[in-house]
């Protein structure tokens, strides 16, 4: 297993480039089975989730015609397996978007539910009420569910109880080649979903709605095979956003998206750090130390979940008292006891950590325990004195593009043993 070795205090100047969005692909990559041909993706981050979806797109008997640089091409023309297996799901959530377009393309799927991880239970009741909804048949067998909709699937009115970007992305994919339309109320608004929708709607399906909670599907009876390219990955770019911010450093992103984080800029301006936006490009300049905001996460556009740990990080050492309230995920706090081990003021109560800033932390051996987590790790340690070293590495590699490479180029004192 691998650690990075990380010697804190410098800050990081310079220029990062930010890779394709992770949590856009997964769903293009599921939404290949809708079709019957060869699909060309560029864009694609080569992280560890890219290449899970990869082998369970083969195990359904899709064909991986090559990944070079950033593009894969995918033969989706002979798709004829349905079920996703436990080991693949239990590694990777995202699995869970084969299931709309199995039960649309074959008329059966076999999901594994994907357990629990460190972030919560996870559960797919709005995906398979959805489903049912538009004519499925689902059971839940030995921990799998298991869906069968011979006849085909039918458009119908569905309206999420909780607002699930995935849960949005799987009923949109299955509503693409149902019959008749479905119309998706308190949609997920994220641009991975408005994403999503249009790749679709150049491929056939006609969507409209789509960035707004209220998404309208007419089913088509083919889809083309899909050709697009990524955007930025918004996650990693408001990561390195933090890293510039509690290193003190100055860092301009290029290739990202400014609007996709119009919410942690205003919290990072409203912490008296000075961010500025150009055309697809974002640069931080700190140096002059940053006040406590707090913070609480929502779905897009609110404050995303997916940053919650990172900001954390960077609170820890803010002048004052910042709350943090975690408002998506039931257990999204891993990262405050491994915080509190470099000397962070952390104090949690269900849903809400309140972080007392002090003025430095200190190195530590530390534990990744989910990929957003090990992120506020590694921003932690280059901030803090002496060095830290963060195992369960795999943790990060799932989400974030070669990060030590792009940290070194920043000027940080990373490396990774094996
Ligand atoms: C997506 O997960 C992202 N993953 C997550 O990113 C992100 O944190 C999350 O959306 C929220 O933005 C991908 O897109 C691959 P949800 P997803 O369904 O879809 C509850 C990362 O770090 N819920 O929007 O699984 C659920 O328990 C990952 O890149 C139900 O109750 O999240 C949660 O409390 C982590 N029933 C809330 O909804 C359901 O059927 C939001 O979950 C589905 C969800």
């Amino acid at each position: 297993m691998d650690k990075l070795i990380i010697e804190g205090g410098q800050p990081l100047k310079g220029t990062v480039g930010i890779s394709g969005a992770k949590n856009a692909v997964l769903p293009i990559l599921a939404a290949t089975l809708l079709t019957s041909g060869k699909n060309i993706i560029s864009g694609v981050p080569r992280v560890r989730d890219v290449f899970t979806m990869i082998r369970l797109l083969s195990e359904l008997g899709a064909k991986l015609e090559s990944f070079e640089g950033d593009t894969i091409v995918i033969d989706t023309s002979k798709v004829n397996h349905s079920e996703a297996p436990y080991d693949l799901v239990s590694t990777m959530r995202a699995s869970c978007l084969v299931l709309g377009p199995l039960l649309a393309r074959l008329g059966q799927a076999k999901v594994s539910l994907p357990g629990g991880c460190a972030i919560g239970a996870r559960p797919m009741d709005l995906h398979i009420k959805g489903l049912e909804a538009m004519g499925a048949r689902i059971e839940l067998v030995q921990g799998y569910i298991q869906g069968a909709a011979e006849k085909g699937l039918n458009g119908n009115r569905i309206y999420f109880d909780t607002v699930t970007v995935t849960g949005t992305a799987n009923l949109m994919m299955a509503a693409a080649l149902a019959d008749g339309e479905t119309i998706l109320e308190n949609a997920a608004r994220e641009p991975e979903i408005i994403f999503l929708a249009d790749v679709l709607g150049q491929a056939g399906a006609k969507i409209a709605g789509q960035g707004s909670d209220v998404i309208i599907i007419q089913g088509a009876a083919a889809l083309k095979p899909i050709e697009c390219r990524i955007f930025p990955d918004r996650i990693e770019a408001g990561t390195f956003l933090i890293a510039a911010a509690i290193t003190g450093g100055d860092v301009e992103i290029t290739h990202c998206v400014p609007q996709h984080l119009e919410a942690l800029i205003h919290k990072l301006q409203e912490a008296g750090i000075h961010v500025e936006a150009g055309d697809g490009t974002l640069r931080v300049k700190g140096g002059n130390g940053f006040k406590s905001v707090n913070v609480k996460t929502q779905p897009h556009p609110g404050f995303p979940t997916d940053l919650q740990a990172q900001t954390m990080a960077l609170m820890t050492v803010a002048e004052g008292q910042s709350i943090i309230v975690e408002n998506v995920f039931e257990n999204r706090f891993m990262h405050a006891a491994e915080l509190s081990r470099m000397g962070a003021d952390i104090v949690l109560d269900g849903h809400t950590a309140i972080v007392k800033g002090v003025a430095e932390l200190s190195g530590a051996p530390l534990m990744a325990t989910d990929l957003r987590a090990s992120a506020s790790l590694v921003l932690a340690a280059l901030a803090a004195k002496g060095e830290s070293v963060i195992s369960r590495v795999y943790h990060i590699d799932r989400g974030y593009e070669g990060i030590e490479k792009k940290l070194v180029k920043l000027g940080a004192k990373i490396r990774r043993i094996k």
